[in-house]
C-alpha cells in the first residue's frame, strides 16, 4: 500500500515520540571514553562536552580526590553534598554516571528534591537516616524506610525523594546517579525560591492556602 507524504510525515514524528521515550537516560557512548575538555578547537561535541583526542588521556582524567573529606554541614538544613559529575572528572563525560557524598549534622535534612536525568543509588557508610521516595500522580505513594550503616536504598528517576538523619551523630552517605550530569531540583527553592518568584496568584491556588502563606513562604527562601 501506497503512504502519501503527511502519512510518512506522521510516523516519523511518532517514531521521534517513542524514541524519546526510550532513550530517558544519557545515550550510551559510542567509543572507549571522550574525556571532556572546555577548549572548543579541540575536537567534537559529545554529550554537551568537547572530547580531548584519547590519546592525550592520562590516569588523572578519570581520577577525583577528596570524598574522604566532610563538607561543611552548619546550614539551616545541616546537610551539604559534594557531587562529582563530569564537570570535576573530564572522563566521565558520556559514561552515564556520577558520585556525591553526603554529610549530614545530627537531625540534618536533604530535603525533598529530584534528578530529573538520574536514579540514584545510595549507600549509608555512617549513621542512620530515614529516607523516601513519592510515586508519581495519581497514587503519590509514599515508599519510605529507615536505614543504618551498610545499608542500600534506590531512588528511581524523577521521583521527589529526601533522607532525613535520624541519629543524634553526623550521618555519612555515598550515593551514585545514572546521569554524568544528573541535575538536582529542590522542591521548595524551586517552588518558593524562583527569580524572579512564581506569581502568588499561582501559589495560592496551587497550595490551596492564602496570600499571607505564600509570602511567608517566599520569604524563607
Ligand atoms: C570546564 O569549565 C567549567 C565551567 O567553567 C568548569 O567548572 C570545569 O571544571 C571545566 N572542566 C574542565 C575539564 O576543565
Ligand atoms: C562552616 O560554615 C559556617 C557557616 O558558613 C562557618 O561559620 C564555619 O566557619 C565553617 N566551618 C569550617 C570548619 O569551615
Amino acid at each position: 500500500m501506497k503512504k502519501t507524504v503527511a502519512e510518512i510525515l506522521a510516523y516519523v514524528a511518532l517514531w521521534a515520540v517513542v524514541s524519546s521515550l526510550a532513550y530517558a537516560s544519557d545515550p550510551s557512548p559510542l567509543q572507549d571514553f571522550c574525556v571532556a575538555v572546555n577548549d572548543s578547537k579541540a575536537a567534537v561535541f559529545v554529550n554537551g562536552k568537547f572530547c580531548q583526542d584519547p590519546k592525550m588521556a592520562t590516569a588523572n582524567d578519570f581520577f577525583f580526590s577528596g570524598l574522604n573529606i566532610p563538607s561543611n554541614t552548619s546550614n539551616k538544613l545541616g546537610f551539604m553534598v559534594n557531587l562529582v559529575t563530569v564537570d570535576q572528572i573530564g572522563g566521565l563525560n558520556t559514561l552515564g554516571l556520577s558520585i556525591a557524598r553526603l554529610d549530614f549534622a545530627p537531625y540534618g535534612l536533604d530535603p525533598p528534591h529530584t534528578h530529573p536525568r538520574a536514579s540514584e543509588i545510595l549507600a549509608v557508610v555512617e549513621g542512620s537516616l530515614y529516607v523516601g521516595f513519592v510515586t508519581s500522580n495519581p497514587d503519590n505513594r509514599l515508599i519510605s524506610k529507615v536505614l543504618y550503616k551498610g545499608d542500600v536504598f534506590v531512588f528511581p528517576v524523577g521521583l521527589i525523594h529526601f533522607q532525613l538523619n535520624v541519629g543524634n551523630t553526623p550521618a555519612v552517605a555515598i550515593a551514585a546517579l545514572s546521569s554524568q550530569n544528573p541535575g538536582v531540583i529542590t522542591i521548595a527553592n524551586a517552588v518558593f525560591g524562583s527569580k524572579p518568584p512564581i506569581s502568588v496568584d499561582v501559589l495560592t491556588k496551587a497550595f490551596q492556602v492564602d496570600k499571607n502563606v505564600v509570602n511567608y513562604l517566599q520569604a524563607q527562601f
